[in-house]
């Protein structure tokens, strides 16, 4: 063990946890009472105290072994930790002025080996109340914000504390900070995951436990279960067979792709053409959930059928790490516990029936993306798979709002080619078009006079009919979308992209209802629909902030879409980050 996590019980102890595995570092989660021997023992090289939900000032406060400050090994305070260091050494903690939640900009001395490949202005992330008014003894300020002073000092470069969070990525360098502590101050090694020894274990467990038994592999087309289909082919051979079910919201030309590829990687292949029976099942439908739970129950059962046909027991997922990490709701949906955190109904994990018949194998599950990457390429999958954007079980389904349609779909499809192949340019994490109906529930005139201030010129904000999937205080919300229409259409481009973010945040902050922002970039009189372009940045898909793009250049593809179609009213580029939106639109 490299570095152990003291968990003060703070929201976000499992990113800092996941973020470090991410970067191969050895980390554990521990006991914030762990005894400075037990440390000592395992040979830890640093230690980082978490956030929580405690003021210094507390009844009995929860703090750590004060041993631990004599070891000489670094030592990072996150939050929390950060007030928690500065107190036990003589500095001042006061309740904030204000709390500072949300998104915040953090001036820092990037010279400080922590903050090495930074610029000295970023984004941070913070969560608090308190905040350390005056450093301890000896201590140097290296980090400021506008609302806290002291958001980052250290010891000799040894001592660190930070009030806001690296470990989320709403801090969007903050994972080089975590990095930085690891292997420049505690001088850890990088944990080589040894891609030959998972390969060769996976490859046996699954033997192991379907013996002679037959399985079915659902393949998307996608990086995991492609993989997932041929390291399990590698297990029980001819005893696999992989099925793809075209369910009529791929992309423009995926399936016939995604079935020429795996022919050429010599699986046993079934093709099933469902697109009729999701299409049919879906009409009509406008609730986001009941999409997905429609979709989900089809798919299973589209799967069923080909398990009877070929007579598998046991069907196989690409499910991995962060789906597994995130889903105590997954796992509630599955067994039935109740949880309110549940987000997104995902295919492949919540949307299980409980009925199923069909063992449940998932060979992927202890992986995160960039592995199943490494082991994609390792295992011969082309590079257009194994380096690929991900795309959702439930296909377009999600970028569709309101009833999904045959119609909705070929014109998304065809859109969706346009704006991926512009947006492909910035190298997002995930960027693709949505659909969504040109319906306006009405004006809103506090998100005008939020836009006006940061744009500079006059604004008008439209709130769309349709319904969107946010997050917001770590539950799901259904939301609504709001549109920009500036009278300056330059002002997108002449905005620093600083205040786009403050915008959107102060109008997802200011309207309970609202989750999502939309930079309209063309629009015209009539058209049935809009076409919203995403494009984020995101290291665990679990928080995202949205690609800065070239306005300009977006504004002349929108003027050629609506050209082109006729059923398009306006073109627009979401810029909210996740939270309060999430990254697909349902
Ligand atoms: P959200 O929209 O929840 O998406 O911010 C986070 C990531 O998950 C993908 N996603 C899904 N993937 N089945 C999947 O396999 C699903 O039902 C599903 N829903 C969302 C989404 O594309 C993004 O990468």
């Amino acid at each position: 063990l490299e570095i152990a996590v003291l968990d003060f019980g703070g929201q976000y102890v499992r990113n800092i946890e996941r973020t470090l595995l991410e970067k191969g570092v050895s980390v554990e989660i521990v006991d914030y009472k762990v005894s400075t021997r037990l440390l000592l023992r395992r040979g830890v090289k640093g230690v980082i105290l978490s956030g929580g939900p405690y003021s210094v000032y507390d009844e009995n406060p929860p703090t750590c072994d004060p041993q631990l400050f004599r070891l000489g090994i670094p030592i990072l305070g996150l939050c929390y930790g950060h007030q928690l260091i500065a107190h036990l050494h003589g500095g001042l903690v006061k309740k904030g002025r204000r709390g500072e939640y949300g998104f915040s900009e953090l001036s820092l001395d990037n010279r400080n080996p922590l903050f090495h490949g930074l610029s000295s202005k970023e984004i941070c992330w913070m969560s608090h109340g308190d905040v350390v008014e005056t450093p301890p003894k000896g201590f140097k300020v290296i980090a400021s914000t506008p609302e806290s002073e002291v958001a980052a000092y250290t010891l000799e470069n040894r001592i660190y504390g930070l009030q806001f969070h690296p470990e989320v990525s709403h801090t969007p360098n903050g994972h080089v900070i975590l990095e930085n502590f690891a292997f420049k101050i505690c001088g850890c090694a990088r944990f080589e995951w040894d891609i030959e020894r998972f390969t060769f274990e996976a490859v046996e467990k699954v033997k192991k436990a379907l013996g002679n038994a037959r399985a079915v592999i659902a393949v998307s087309g996608g990086v995991d279960s492609s993989t997932a289909a041929l390291l399990a082919s590698k297990a029980i051979g001819r005893n696999l067979t992989a099925v793809h079910i075209d369910h009529g919201l791929m992309r423009e030309g995926e399936s016939v792709e995604v079935v020429s590829l795996l022919k050429k990687l010599g699986l046993n292949l079934v093709f099933v053409d469902a697109s009729e029976r999701f299409l049919s099942a879906l009409e009509g439908v406008c609730e986001s959930d009941k999409k997905r739970l429609i979709i989900g129950k089809l798919f299973i059962e589209e799967f069923e059928k080909v398990a009877r046909e070929v007579g598998a027991e046991w069907l196989i997922q690409g499910t991995i790490a962060p789906d597994v990490i995130e889903s105590t709701r997954g796992e509630a949906r599955r067994t039935d516990r109740g949880h309110g955190g549940l987000i997104k109904i995902h295919h492949n994990v919540a949307g299980l029936p409980s009925g199923m018949k069909l063992k449940l194998m998932e060979p992927l599950s202890q992986l995160f993306k960039y592995q199943v990457r490494s082991l994609a390429r390792k295992l011969g999958l082309p590079a257009h798979i194994s380096e690929r954007q991900p795309f959702p079980g439930p296909g377009l389904a999600c970028r569709i709002a309101g009833p999904v349609t045959a119609e909705k779909v070929t014109l998304l499809r065809k859109v969706n080619v346009k704006v991926e192949e512009e947006l492909e340019r910035y190298k997002p994490s995930q960027y693709f078009a949505m659909l969504v109906n040109n319906l306006k529930a009405g004006e809103s005139k506090l998100s005008a006079s939020i836009a006006e201030k940061h744009l500079e010129t006059h604004v008008k904000a439209y709130v769309l009919q349709d319904e969107s999937v946010g997050v917001k205080g770590d539950s799901r919300v259904l939301g609504r979308i709001i549109t920009l229409e500036p009278e300056d259409c330059g002002s997108w481009s002449s905005t620093s992209w600083i205040n786009i973010l403050r915008m959107q945040n102060e109008v997802t902050g200011s309207i309970a209802e609202v989750c999502r922002v939309v930079a309209s970039l063309a629009w015209r009189d009539g058209g049935k629909y809009g076409v919203i372009a995403r494009a984020v940045d995101t290291l665990d898909y679990m928080t995202a902030i949205p690609t800065r793009v070239d306005f300009a250049r977006l504004s002349r593809l929108g003027e050629s879409l609506l050209n082109h179609h006729e059923e398009l009213g306006f073109f627009g580029f979401e810029v909210t980050t996740k939270p309060a939106a999430t990254i697909e639109l349902i």
